[in-house]
């Protein structure tokens, strides 16, 4: 087999990259046979920490919360830690505004369930064909409130783009839901730039930041969001979901819930219950991250910014200078394999995307190549990527769509040119 690996390889600027001690902490990267994980978009593999926590709660404190007992005050105090830190993790000012539960997708019907109550004569949507589908079908069911939608298209240079969200907002927008990274194409939207032109009209703005969480800084202020919406599995916790919502705005939320639960975040939005074990493992792994941070402090020099959340951005702002670098390589990887790229392609837009990328061989079918990979002992992807509207786009099949790699932060180079030699091998052979 030929071989892929770039002589001066683009990875040589983040060398202070902890990434073997970082390997080291997950199990799962460490088992017999060796496998490659690049399909992390579907969910990422967890730290021993996370492991430990999940383990610890089972064993300690599997009781249901608000009993007067120990475990169960345990499992309150659990909760209330975990809020703090998600909290911190998305920089929330205050951890009410957070809110546990299954997943991103049931927290989006949750709450466009809730604005479908409160349309009236603001009853515009504005969702676009970037998204994955769980942040436009939930809103599009909305047509039997009568909600009106607009549609905030991509640009062919696979990115949306405010200028385009202009025109589209009026004084009868109720919401902007979009994403922050295609969980399919891995281009980065400018949310900010998005919700200010929102707000200008009086708008609200959802942001879907499930795809983005494990690359880059998240920040809730920056963003300048109404609401956003994360899953713990991507973000290499198990799996759940979390919300984060303005508190008057949640507070004005019409939610169900039963008779005895206070009108008040978080408890509103939270009815039933949740997976306790697996907050437990979030909070973990919003200390894993808050541990990268530290360690690179320690690196950096004493001097550097002290606090959980300053920890926390060090790390998050490292992750994705070091994953720029995954990208450029897959980038060269795909060109030099005459592949057809979806999305983002020039190296100098590198900072518009995470390394999730979308891409299709000349003859081979995608189904093709993830078996190809997978008897190599890589698992990536094949489909829609649940975007069937960016697959019509690019005049794709939906039964057969793209191959899609997606890595992480604890991919390493090694890995990429293992892929590389055996996607080159199968382009040889077309
Ligand atoms: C961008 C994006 N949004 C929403 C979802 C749905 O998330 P969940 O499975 O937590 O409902 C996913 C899942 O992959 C995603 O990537």
């Amino acid at each position: 087999m030929s071989s892929i690996s770039n002589p001066t390889p683009v990875m040589d600027r983040h060398s202070k990259f902890p990434i073997e001690s970082l390997r080291s902490q997950f199990p799962a990267l460490h088992r017999t046979p060796p496998f490659t994980f690049f399909d992390n978009a579907a969910g990422a593999q967890v730290p021993q920490i996370v492991l430990d926590a999940v383990n610890q709660h089972l064993v300690e404190r599997n009781v249901q919360r608000g009993g007067r007992y120990r475990h169960s005050r345990e499992v309150d105090a659990t909760i209330a830690r975990a809020r703090e830190s998600v909290a911190v993790f998305l920089n929330a000012r205050d951890p009410s505004e957070i809110a546990f539960g299954m997943n991103a997708t049931s927290f989006i019907r949750l709450v466009s369930l809730a604005i479908g109550q409160t349309l009236k004569e603001r009853n515009e949507i504005i969702v676009t064909d970037l998204d994955h589908e769980a942040n436009v079908a939930t809103w599009l069911a909305l047509e039997r409130e009568g909600a009106k939608f607009q549609w905030w298209k991509m640009r062919d240079d696979g990115n949306l783009h405010p200028e385009d969200l202009k025109p589209l907002l009026s004084s009868k927008t109720r919401l902007v839901a979009c994403t922050v990274a295609s969980n399919a194409l891995g281009s980065i939207v400018d949310v900010a730039a998005a919700a200010k032109l929102a707000h200008e009209v009086g708008a609200e703005v959802f942001l879907d930041c499930v795809h983005y969480g494990p690359h880059a800084v998240m920040d809730v202020v920056a963003f300048d969001c109404d609401y956003l919406v994360c899953s713990g599995y991507k973000i290499f916790s198990p799996h759940m979901g979390f919300l984060w919502g303005r508190r008057k705005l949640l507070e004005k939320l019409p939610t169900f819930r039963e008779d005895f639960i206070p009108d008040e975040p978080p408890g509103k939005i939270e009815a039933g219950t949740f997976i306790y074990e697996n907050v437990a493992g979030m909070d973990a792994a919003v200390s894993y991250v808050e541990n990268l941070g530290k360690s690179l402090r320690d690196t950096e020099g004493s001097s550097q910014a002290n606090s959980k959340r300053a920890h926390i951005v060090r790390a998050m702002t490292a992750i994705r200078s070091y994953e720029e670098s995954l990208s450029l390589e897959l980038l060269r990887i795909l060109r030099a394999c005459g592949a057809t790229i979806y999305g983002v392609a020039e190296d100098h837009r590198v900072h518009e995307r995470v390394p999730t990328l979308c891409f299709n061989l000349k003859k081979t079918a995608p189904a093709r190549v993830t078996e190809t990979m997978s008897d190599a002992g890589i698992g990536i992807r094949d489909g829609h990527m649940y975007t069937p509207r960016l697959m019509k786009r690019f005049g794709l099949r939906q039964d057969s769509g793209v191959v899609r790699i997606s890595a992480v932060h604890y991919n390493t180079m090694e890995e990429v040119h293992r892929f590389g030699d055996v996607l080159l091998d199968l382009s040889k052979h077309e």
